[in-house]
């Protein structure tokens, strides 16, 4: 049986809670992020107020479940093998927290409103709540295992489009990955001309969430890591979507290169992607 509870304490209330004080702060701090500096590489970003809301979210979940695992962004080195080694030396705790503090910093940095917080929390391996919270809409989006995914109280399906050609289906191109780009563009050429048509919007968890919701019938990015991916994997999920690598393999904490959809479109988005060899690097 899913455990959502410890003495009388919600989960989900607590990830509700956090990511919603995280969103307010971050959204308060938009253009007052002086001290921007970079990561891995140019193009990978990290502001304070990336690491205020990371320290923020840490305490919230600490304050009330202090023996609970936590693994967020700017916690773990930059680069690749620093986070997935991060990820395997937490992803068989009891409880893990799974925190991205700002899914979308290079739009942040930009003032464009598409960005979000993600906060899941996995038992033993496996993700039972995700929340993602876009304070530009004030939506906040969250997901039981078993038990449905709702936004300001509304449950939400993903859509019934069955053809790639009448969805819209979104992408992103790592900021930190020099492999992806050029293996994604194939994808994206593929992709494009045979799908209604493609968004790259630049938040994997919000995007993540649209499949959800229904905005979008897919989304697809190669070299992601486990705090883009975790919250939203469950959203879809409970909203009756498909989630797998690009490779159609089921969605673990492990998966990287992310492939998340209505689960009508599964198939084809998936082939179109192999047959570009664009599913990995
Ligand atoms: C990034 C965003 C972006 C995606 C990148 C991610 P960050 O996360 O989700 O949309 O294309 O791959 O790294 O660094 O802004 O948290
Ligand atoms: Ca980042
Ligand atoms: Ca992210
Ligand atoms: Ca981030």
């Amino acid at each position: 049986k899913t455990p959502f509870t410890v003495s009388g304490k919600s989960f989900t209330a607590v990830a509700i809670n956090t990511a919603a004080k995280a969103g307010e702060w971050i959204k308060l701090k938009l253009g007052a992020h002086a001290s921007l500096t970079t990561k891995s590489t140019p193009h990978d970003l990290v502001t304070e107020v990336d690491k205020g809301s990371e320290t923020m979210i840490r305490n919230l979940i600490k304050t009330h479940f202090p023996h609970h695992s936590i693994l967020g962004e700017e916690g773990v080195a930059p680069g690749a093998e620093a986070s997935a080694q991060a990820l395997k030396e937490l992803q068989d705790e009891e409880y893990l927290w799974i925190v991205d503090p700002i899914d979308g910093t290079t739009n942040y940095v930009h003032g464009f409103p598409f960005f979000s917080v993600s906060i899941a929390l996995a038992h033993r391996g496996e993700v039972i709540v995700g929340v993602v919270y876009d304070p530009n809409r004030d939506e906040l989006f969250v997901a039981e295992k078993g038990k449905g995914v709702y936004v300001k109280g509304k449950r939400l399906d993903v859509s019934k489009e069955s053809k790639l050609s009448e969805a819209l289906v979104a992408t992103g191109f790592p900021a930190d990955s020099k492999f992806a780009l050029p293996v994604n563009m194939k994808g994206l050429q593929a992709v494009a001309p045979r799908a209604r048509n493609v968004r790259v919007a630049g938040s994997a968890a919000l995007h993540m969430a649209y499949v959800a919701a229904g905005r979008l019938s897919g989304f697809w990015e190669i070299g992601l890591n486990s705090w883009d991916i975790a919250a939203g994997a469950l959203l879809i999920q409970e909203a009756g979507g498909q989630v797998t690598d690009t490779a159609g393999q089921p969605y673990s904490l492990a998966v990287r290169h992310v492939l998340a959809t209505n689960g009508a479109i599964h198939e084809e988005l998936r082939e179109t992607l192999a047959k570009a060899q664009a599913t990995g690097f």
